[in-house]
This record gives structure tokens, sequence and C-alpha cells, in this order.
């Protein structure tokens, strides 16, 4: 089973926790791309909530309503990848760029589904630089920040956010305690969001492997 199918056949499992008429909260990746082509042919949905510009597109090219975030209180179910997720539902997320509108629409879901390949799950969060999303006059401050936390900050070369924002892509951090470290760095002045989803993990981490898809609660 290749890295692609694992995706997909996570994806597919994750449609059988909606229910028929949700509000659908869709995050942004390879593998949330899949997601959106299963919830097309599931045809279930009334609407959509998207994490990204490029996401709304995908779900208006399969005729799937896109819906403001604005006029929803609360809706059912957020399902979008990750980076790497812990056995806690820790996730950093973000290698897309897309952290803040999927912190935010995460935040408004009752349910947040995680689905991910078994590439993505790992004991301690951090192998995977770690995005975090910087006013563009205060990247070089919150670089120095970092460095002070001994991480090794890297703006992503010319990428601007669908917030008009770059990312600084982070190596090095001892990410033992997430929930402190997001926290951290969410205080650093001039950061919008770090791909740290501590504060809010999953509640459901749905992932594909070669020996097929595994379910876990937190
Ligand atoms: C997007 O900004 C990210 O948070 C993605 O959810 C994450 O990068 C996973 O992407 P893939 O599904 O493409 O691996």
């Amino acid at each position: 089973m290749t890295q692609d199918e694992m995706k997909r056949a996570a994806a597919r499992e994750a449609v059988k926790y909606l229910s028929m008429g949700d509000v659908v909260g869709v995050g942004t990746g390879s593998t949330a791309n899949y997601f959106i082509e299963e919830l097309a042919e599931w045809g279930g949905a009334v609407g959509a909530v998207a994490s990204s510009e490029a996401t709304a597109s995908r779900l208006r090219n399969c005729g799937i309503p896109v819906l403001d975030l604005n006029d929803i209180e609360r809706f059912s179910v957020y399902v979008d990848g990750a980076d790497e997720i812990n056995h806690k539902l820790e996730m950093i997320k973000g290698g897309g760029g897309a952290l803040t509108r999927e912190k935010i629409v995460a935040a408004v879901a009752q349910t947040f589904i995680c689905i991910v390949d078994e590439t993505k799950v790992v004991d301690v969060l951090g192998r995977f630089p770690l995005p975090v999303e910087v006013l563009p006059m205060a990247a070089s401050h919150v670089a120095r920040a970092i460095r002070g936390l001994g991480g090794d900050p890297k703006i992503r070369g010319d990428f601007v956010t669908d917030n008009g924002n770059r990312i600084l892509d982070v190596n090095g951090l001892s990410i033992k305690n997430a929930v402190e470290m997001e926290q951290v760095l969410n205080n650093v002045v001039g950061v919008v969001t770090n791909g740290l989803f501590s504060n809010r993990p999953a509640d459901l981490m749905v992932v594909g492997g070669v020996k097929g898809v595994k379910v876990a609660r937190a």
C-alpha cells in the first residue's frame, strides 16, 4: 500500500463519522483533498467550512457549498490531516501553511477528526519543523525570540499565507510539553499562530496503514 493509498483509506473512514445534513469543517493538504473527494461522493453534507482558499476552491469544484464561519455558531465535525500526531492526539500542523485558519475552524467544531497515514504518528512531536505564522514586519523579531527558546527558525522562502503573513519553520525545539510550548510561542508579539495543536487536540485519530485503518481516541 502506498502512502497516498493510506491517506485515501483514512479519508474514506472519516466519512463514516458524519451524519446526513451535517455542516463539515474541512482541512487543507493532500489528505484533506482525499477527504473532499470522499465527501463529494457521499453527498450528505449541506455545506462546508474551509480552512484555506485552496480547500474552498476544491469544495466548490465538487459542488459542495462553502459557508462563512461567522454565520455558524457551532458545527459537528472538523476533518483535517497533520504533519505529526502523538498518542495524546496533539499535532504539528501547517506544512501547507494553513495553520491559522485550520486552528480557527477546529475551534468551532464539536469533534476534530485527524486523518493521517501511519508515517505521521510519533511518540514525541518535533522532528517535523514547527511552522509559525508571523506578521511580515515581525519576522526577524520573532525569529530572535525563537532562537532564545533554543529553536532554529528559517523563513519559508517567498511563501505568503492566505492571511498575507509569512511562515517561520522551526527546527530544534524540544517539545516535551506541547501545551506549554504552544502558549509560550503564541505569547511572542508578532506571532499570529503556531502549528502546535495541543490546547485543542484532535478527538479522534484515523490512521491509514499497511495493515488497514485504525481509529484511536486520546
Ligand atoms: C496544512 O497547512 C497542514 O496543516 C496539513 O494538514 C498538513 O500539512 C498535512 O498535509 P498532508 O495531508 O498533505 O500531509
